[in-house]
């Protein structure tokens, strides 16, 4: 949310964290703060107006002692820290992303070159079983010598990763039409065995229900496949990933690390949903499986909006969970 421009008494410009600049007329219950921003009225529990708010709501919590802290919290220095990013979505390095946006929720194939030149050697072979447009997939070409195989349901999304290796002139990875569930029978890599898997799967029907915090955008559901992990309720959701992954592990060498992707939803009165501790749960009944931790990335190309102001509090997730298992 806002910086503002103009002062007048009843007008103002507001610029919001992507730099879109808003003219609007202040309501009945709104109070011109200046640089602080606008103050709701309405406000019962603090005395924060919504910049202040915005800031704060931010699932990780940005914190800079070497700078004067007044600075720190006005609005440019926060817009600034927020809208940059290591993985732009156009110009030469956003490796296609053009074509990849067809899917709602492509990873950066830069961030996935990092885990796996961390996670194998050269000559190393990685399994995605929920591939999608292939971030994993293009991570691997991104270093010298690795081979990957991706999995997913949809024949389109294979269509877009190959147009995209095209494209970006990579490798092409093996990209295979396939439900997972079948990976153990599927002919091109029956007895091959893996270094590393990497994966960001569909997390039950959250796709398809309305998000508050975090990612507003209601992308609908990843296909209308019944199949789609994504099409599946909670509960069932958790017994079906793991009989996946657990297939999958019977493929991965030993020592090898299994490394998934995960979003929290947002907390509801029946369930806290932090799915991430759900995953973890559910994947340690895999024997041989053991949880290692985790790494937070920190997506700064989200934008924050002021949820919940100014009544309660509504976390803006910027972040995802990486979480990291070992195969023993
Ligand atoms: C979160 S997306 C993966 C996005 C991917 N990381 C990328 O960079 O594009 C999850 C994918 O899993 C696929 N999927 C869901 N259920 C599946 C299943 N049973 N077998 C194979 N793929 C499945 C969906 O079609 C979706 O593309």
């Amino acid at each position: 949310m806002p910086s503002l421009l103009a002062n007048d008494s009843k007008e103002k410009i507001i610029v919001y964290s992507n730099g879109r600049k808003v003219k609007r007329q202040l309501k009945d219950n709104e109070v011109d703060k200046g640089e602080r921003g606008i103050y709701n009225t309405k406000n019962k529990l603090n005395d924060l107006t919504g910049k202040e708010w915005t800031f704060f709501i931010n699932s990780v919590h940005m914190t800079d002692f070497t700078k004067n802290e007044e600075e720190f919290r006005l609005w440019k220095y926060l817009q600034e820290s927020i809208i940059e990013t290591k993985y732009t979505t156009n110009g030469d390095d956003s490796l296609g992303h053009n074509l990849r946006k067809m899917h709602p929720s492509p990873k950066p194939p830069q961030l996935m070159k990092d885990l796996i030149a961390f996670f194998t050697k050269s000559g190393g072979w990685i399994l995605d079983p929920f591939m999608g447009v292939g971030g994993t997939l293009l991570g691997a070409s991104l270093l010298e010598n690795r081979n990957a195989v991706g999995i997913d349901l949809e024949k389109k999304y294979i269509e877009i990763y190959n147009k995209v290796c095209k494209q970006e002139n990579l490798k092409q990875q093996l990209a295979i039409c396939e439900d997972s569930r079948n990976i153990l029978t599927i002919e091109q890599i029956k007895n091959k065995i893996f270094d590393l898997i990497l994966t960001d799967p569909p997390y039950a029907d959250m796709l398809s229900k309305r998000r508050t915090g975090g990612d507003r955008k209601d992308k609908g559901a990843f296909t209308k496949d019944e199949r789609d992990l994504g099409n599946v309720p909670y509960e069932q959701f958790f017994i079906e990933f793991r009989q996946i992954i657990e297939k999958s592990v019977s493929r991965l060498k030993n020592k090898g690390y299994l490394v998934i992707f995960c979003k929290d939803m947002q907390p509801t009165k029946k369930h806290h949903n932090m799915l991430h501790a759900d995953i973890v749960n559910e994947i340690c009944k895999i024997p041989n499986a053991h949880f290692k931790g985790y790494k937070i990335w920190y997506d700064k190309t989200i934008n924050l909006y002021p949820y919940g102001y100014p009544f309660s509090y509504v976390s803006n997730q910027l972040h995802q969970f990486i979480l990291i298992f070992c195969k023993e």
